[in-house]
């Protein structure tokens, strides 16, 4: 199979398996090109799609590879994107600016779009967006804690591109985007956009970012061990759809909960390790790179460590090949 193929045959067979993930093996009728886009991926993904075994040990410190760019293909197609999709892909409804940005300081647009994005073909972007689209209205479902009904006002799934090559991974909700319903829109926010933007000279809607859970935890507490097992089949969801190459865990719970360690984050922090995108129980599926760096909340109360996290990013502007960031 030409090697064109045979990446969008493995993009369509990987969100086969979110779904599977999720339970959702049936693809809801109606909405636009469901149809065929089911049959594409369940013929792409044929029989042979990768069996899930139980997991052992899943992080390992990862050895750097060499960069390989990343293709960028502009799509003339883009036009044709419908609402939905343009809706998602653009992420901010124009009343709520993302924090932090200055407009007239924003990196280029193309650059950004360039090194950020993988490029794929506009009809594997459309299905990337429906298969998150379908897992939000899982997560707007989900009672699988108690979180959901202790005074959160909405569920908060995620924010950015879903065919960008890095995803940024927080904690839970807090009460700006409990209001707001999107992730990091607070103070804490405008760091990671400041992180993203300025530091590695990437629109930060041209990354992804979320949580581990997606409820706010009273009091802004940091989420339960039983609350972070109950809600991260969503996370994982999101990232096999998504298919990173980079994952910035930022903090203890995301860190802990993506590399299935109970080490501390003071340990772990500045060293890359692979992890299987398939789920903490599950073995097989893409590998990522994973960089746990410090909360943008703890640099706030911290800031005297938000060199260590300069030097953390710098391995990742390094390893995307961003040039002109470091
Ligand atoms: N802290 C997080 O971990 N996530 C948010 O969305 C906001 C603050």
């Amino acid at each position: 199979m030409e090697p064109e193929m045979e990446a969008t045959r493995r993009r369509l067979q990987l969100l086969y398996e979110s779904d599977r993930l999720l339970g959702l093996r049936d693809w809801p009728v109606g909405s636009p090109g469901t149809s065929t886009a089911r049959s594409t991926i369940q013929q792409a993904a044929g029989e042979d799609a990768p069996a899930m075994s139980k997991k052992v040990a899943k992080s390992s410190p990862g050895t750097p590879r060499e960069h390989v760019s990343a293709p960028v293909k502009r799509n003339s197609a883009d036009s044709g994107l419908d609402n939905r999709v343009k809706l998602l892909i653009e992420q901010f409804p124009p009343e709520i600016e993302p924090p932090g940005i200055d407009p007239q300081g924003r990196p280029d647009l193309l650059v950004s779009a360039r090194y950020a994005l993988k490029g794929s073909p506009v009809d594997v972007v459309k299905l990337k967006v429906e298969a998150l689209a379908r897992q939000f209205e899982q997560v707007k479902q989900c009672q699988r804690c108690g979180l959901y009904n202790q005074g959160c006002k909405q569920k908060v799934f995620g924010v950015g591109h879903p065919d960008t090559r890095i995803v940024f991974v927080g904690e839970a909700p807090g009460a700006d985007e409990d209001r707001i319903g999107y992730p990091f829109m607070g103070r804490a926010g405008k760091l990671l956009t400041a992180m993203v933007e300025k530091g590695m000279k990437l629109r930060r809607e041209h990354v992804y970012i979320c949580n581990v859970v997606k409820c706010r935890p009273p009091e802004n507490r940091t989420p339960t061990t039983d609350e972070i097992t109950a809600c991260q089949d969503h996370l994982w969801a999101q990232l096999t759809v998504i298919e990173p190459e980079i994952i910035v865990s930022l903090g203890s719970p995301a860190t802990q909960t993506l590399l299935s360690t109970r080490d501390s984050i003071g340990r772990l922090r500045g060293q890359f390790f692979e992890i299987h995108l398939s789920g903490s129980d599950l073995t097989g599926g893409p590998v990522a790179k994973c960089l746990p760096t410090y909360h943008p909340a703890y640099l706030l109360r911290n800031p005297d460590d938000k060199k260590k996290v300069w030097e953390d990013l710098k391995k990742v502007i390094a390893e995307m090949g961003i040039p002109g960031s470091a």
